[in-house]
């Protein structure tokens, strides 16, 4: 059963102020993640879609409480409630240097593997590290766990002497995994943790974390900006737009029956490998996505909408029930376009 909650994310704003002039007064607000509302559940993959700059990386960043480390003037507000070992934590509400604690508990694994290994350091080093600050392990059982993590994901012991530049794209990734998995996590936020990797690559590492999942009882918050990525992994796929969800749904709900007219027109740029298939309508948004310093108001996407109404200027749509708990944030879902 997958119905144990980890964690449940409440009405998380985002917003970084711009500074301008020469007195650098706030000229700007970008609204990074604009008030969204999901959970996320133990053992559960939920995919995390949208196109370039609508907040996938800020929500993942706030998961794991490091905005305010890189961007100390952030406003984050909402809930960030998880429950871990029977102790909940609301990380909006924590402070960084509280932090410790919890940090064993939720791991991030980044796009490129590369800048988020210090080069400098062997892998021993870098998969013995969070060994070093959060367990009391000796350093010979540190070693020992540094092998014993090697193996789990398919790298050799003898390759633990070895630096970053010595491995491979796919191999890298696997020592950052190896890296995240140290402390035994129960979250993995993965931040587009296959788009550069080579197709044939791709595959190889997402079974690997299917593996590991089963293994350890882990919950992923898989972040893509190809739905094709997350589409065979996730149990729940969530779509963003500038800073909004725009839909929530099962895997399949939202593959085979898009309801958002955005989720349809990022479905229909899915390649389609079936030749039977060929000919289904590609939908081709109009304009290009506005910036989340300068957000249309009401609905974001209606500036691109095909089914937009003057109304829709005027209120932030809901998400709303469209049957089986597959939520939809536009009340015109049904206008066929
Ligand atoms: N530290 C920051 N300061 C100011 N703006 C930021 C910061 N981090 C992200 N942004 C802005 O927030 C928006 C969302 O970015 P991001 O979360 O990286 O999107 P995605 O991962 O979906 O591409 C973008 O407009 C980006 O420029
Ligand atoms: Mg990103």
């Amino acid at each position: 059963m997958k119905n144990n909650s980890l964690v449940e994310v409440k009405n998380l704003k985002v917003h970084f102020p711009v500074y301008g002039g020469i007195l650098s007064k706030i000229v700007a607000t970008v609204k990074a993640v604009d008030g969204i509302t999901f959970s996320i559940n133990e053992k559960e993959t939920i995919g995390l879609v949208g196109e370039s700059g609508c907040g996938k990386t800020t929500v993942g960043r706030a998961m794991i409480n490091i905005l305010k480390h890189v961007s100390p003037d952030v406003e984050i507000t909402g809930n960030i409630n998880y429950h871990l070992n029977g102790v909940e934590a609301d990380f909006v509400k924590i402070p960084s240097k509280k932090m410790k604690k919890y940090r064993s508990d939720v791991q991030m694994i980044f796009q490129d593997p590369y800048a988020s290994l210090n080069p400098r350091m062997t892998v021993k080093q870098i998969i013995g590290e969070p060994l070093q600050i959060h367990t009391k392990l000796s350093s010979k059982e540190i070693q020992e766990k540094v092998i014993w993590l090697l193996e789990k994901v398919g790298l050799q012991p003898e390759q633990a002497n070895r630096f970053p530049h010595e491995f491979s794209g796919g191999q890298r990734q696997r020592i950052g995994i190896a890296r995240a998995l140290a402390t035994n996590p129960k979250l993995i936020i993965c931040d587009e943790p296959v788009s550069a990797l080579d197709v044939s690559i791709q595959a190889q590492v997402i079974n690997l974390m299917m593996d590991l999942q089963e293994e350890f009882n882990l919950s992923y918050l898989f972040i893509a900006h190809d739905l094709s990525v997350v589409e065979h992994i996730s149990d729940k796929i969530i779509v963003m737009y500038l800073g909004n969800i725009v839909e929530i749904g099962t895997s399949s709900g939202i593959y085979h029956h898009p309801k958002h007219p955005y989720t349809k027109a990022l479905i229909s740029a899915v390649p389609e490998p079936d030749p039977a298939n060929k000919n289904k309508k590609r939908i081709i948004l109009k304009g290009d996505i506005p910036t989340p310093m300068n957000k249309p108001s009401g609905c974001a996407f209606r500036t691109r909408c095909p089914i937009a109404k003057p109304e829709c200027a005027i209120e932030v749509p809901e998400l709303i029930d469209a049957g089986n708990g597959h939520l939809v944030a536009c009340q015109y879902y049904n206008e066929e376009f």
